[in-house]
């Protein structure tokens, strides 16, 4: 549906729009992403970045945006038009992603895991009766779902699950509880990994569907966060919870590779929203800075200011350039771990940096809640940390180095 919204104003526009401000190789891109990029920069201008102080202030989940969302088609962006998605590739993903999560980084994040880290597996691993069940009703923003790996005793050692699933004639029991989960009061469903054999470790890993109405499943309390608040966050607690055996996602046993290839995708998206504070910090800053007058002038005339603003901008657009590689070669299907954790670190930093910089430009102003500068320094936090910590990326860029050179 959305895909046609996309296709149908291409070809009554002809693209005859200007982009005001350019974003990295934005002109070499196809007029579908370019499309993409613009419908997806009017609706962050027009409905997230009006609303987006309110929704952090009062803890809010942005509902009504996240249908708008789904009627545009962003949140099933790379999944097949066949099961109600709408067919584009992660290039088109990277560059939505940094457009809404550039007005509101709470949508950004609903947004990301509705995306990769719960619709991409199924669509990657599931059976058809799965993506009929678990896909479709997921694609338009009406219903949005979520993806439970860390524990309270284990977040980046994620081979460590202690989640059990055990089974039964013709079901599966899941024990256990998932932390850190993002979307989890709203969610419908949740991709879900328990160990079915600890005797093998990671290897003893299944991944799960489970619907979030299912007897024996709960929420744990919403977490009080320093940033990205209108997405929440909580535990998923599993007390006997009795799923259907068909509920299991690919081969008992595949769960931890699932994992893997999921988050691999997943920092694509996360890399994405990190741009988008990253961009949203530069923004405030340049405006301010040009604003503001001191010593007689525009700030934006001290060359200190524009050391600042240079290096937040040399930031940005070598962790947006390493992230869109990252995207492009998933979609040649090329490996791209190394260069997905890359993009995540690279981004990640760089909107912690823009962010802290576009408060020291902005002064006493950026620490107060009148301007945004403030918000997305405790939003740009989480994305050091959540879907692997920036350590946890040094470790997968070290490991496969070494692999490159055939030393491990
Ligand atoms: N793709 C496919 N397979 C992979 C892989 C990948 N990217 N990475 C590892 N594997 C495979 C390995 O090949 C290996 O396979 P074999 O057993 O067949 O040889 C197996 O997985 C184990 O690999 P490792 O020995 O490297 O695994 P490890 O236990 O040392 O862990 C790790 C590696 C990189 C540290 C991993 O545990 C990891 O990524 N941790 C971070 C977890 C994380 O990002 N959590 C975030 C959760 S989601 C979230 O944030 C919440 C949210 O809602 C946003």
């Amino acid at each position: 549906m959305s895909s046609l919204k996309f296709s149908t104003l291409l070809s009554n526009n002809g693209f005859m729009f200007t982009l005001k401000r350019s974003i990295a190789s934005l002109s070499s891109l196809s007029e579908t992403h370019q499309l993409l990029y613009k419908t997806c920069r009017d609706f962050a201008e027009g409905e997230l970045k009006p609303n987006a102080a309110k929704f952090d202030r009062e803890h809010l989940f942005p509902e009504k945006q996240i249908r708008q969302m789904g009627e545009l088609g962003l949140m099933a962006i790379s999944t097949p038009e066949s099961l109600g998605g709408t067919g584009l590739d992660y290039l088109a993903y990277a560059i939505a992603m940094e457009e809404i999560s550039r007005g509101c980084a709470s949508a950004g994040v609903i947004m990301s895991v509705n995306n990769s880290l719960y619709l991409g597996p199924i669509n990657k691993f599931g059976n058809a009766q799965q993506k009929e069940e678990f896909i479709r009703p997921f694609t338009n923003g009406e219903n949005v779902g979520c993806f439970g790996l860390s524990e309270p005793g284990n977040g980046s050692d994620a081979g460590a699950a202690s989640t059990m699933a055990t089974k039964n004639e013709s079901s599966w029991t899941l024990n256990g509880t998932k932390s850190w989960i993002t979307n989890a009061h709203e969610a419908k469903a949740s991709v879900v990994f328990a160990t079915t054999d600890k005797s093998k470790k990671h290897k003893g890993i299944s991944a799960f569907l489970v619907k979030t109405d299912n007897p024996g499943f709960s929420l744990g309390k919403k977490e009080d966060k320093l940033g990205i608040r209108g997405s929440s966050t909580s535990n998923l607690i599993f007390e006997d919870c009795s799923i259907p055996e068909k509920n299991l996602l690919g081969e008992p046993g595949l769960g931890f590779k699932i994992a893997m290839m999921t988050l691999d995708a997943g920092r694509i998206g996360i890399a994405s929203q990190a741009l988008g504070i990253a961009q949203a910090s530069l923004d405030v800053a340049v405006e301010y800075a040009t604003k503001r007058v001191a010593f007689g002038a525009p700030i934006s005339k001290l060359q200190s200011i524009q050391n600042k603003i240079a290096n937040m901008s040399l930031r940005l657009e070598s962790a947006r350039l390493l992230t869109w590689r990252a995207a492009v070669l998933k979609d040649e299907h090329k490996p791209f771990t190394k260069e997905a954790a890359m993009a995540k670190l690279a981004a990640s930093e760089s909107a912690t940096f823009n962010s802290h910089q576009c408060i020291q430009i902005l002064g006493g102003m950026g620490y107060v809640s009148d301007m945004p500068a403030e918000r997305h320094y405790r939003d740009a936090r989480i994305t050091e940390i959540y879907e692997g910590t920036s350590e946890i990326q040094r470790l997968v860029i070290a490991g496969n180095v070494f692999k490159e050179y055939n030393l491990q």
